[in-house]
């Protein structure tokens, strides 16, 4: 039994993903680790156009993103600092948001996004 649910555990970590696409135009597919941000997750692929100077304590907007809108409705809200920073960019679009404030989770597998232009 104990095999068997570890089974079903590896099955469902390898269906979730997220794809993103750099700023070169390529789409790349990443596996959701549960618990870890989409910065860190971005990062961890070793894609490298998210800075992410301040570690993901929200406060050098270098971790940049546009959402696709389909998804919009299930993130987590935006919070104010968040709102602040993203205010700072000349980037900035209603589908904006900061790759470290979004906590990756299975519900957000399939989960599109775009690395924002370098401000
Ligand atoms: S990593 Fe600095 S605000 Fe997200």
């Amino acid at each position: 039994m104990l095999k068997s649910a570890s089974r079903r555990w590896s099955c469902k970590q390898i269906m979730a993903e997220v794809f993103v696409t750099t700023r070169d135009g390529v789409e790349h597919r990443i596996d959701i680790t549960d618990g870890l941000s989409l910065m860190e997750t971005i990062r961890n692929a070793g894609i490298d156009d998210v800075l992410a100077l301040c570690g993901g304590c929200c406060s050098c907007a270098t971790c940049h993103v546009h959402v696709d809108p389909s998804f919009s409705g299930i993130l987590p809200p935006m919070g104010d600092d968040e709102d602040d920073l993203l205010d700072c960019s000349a980037h900035r679009t209603e589908t904006s948001r900061l790759s470290c404030q979004i906590p990756l989770t299975y519900e957000l597998s399939g989960l599109k996004v775009r690395i924002a232009e370098e401000d």
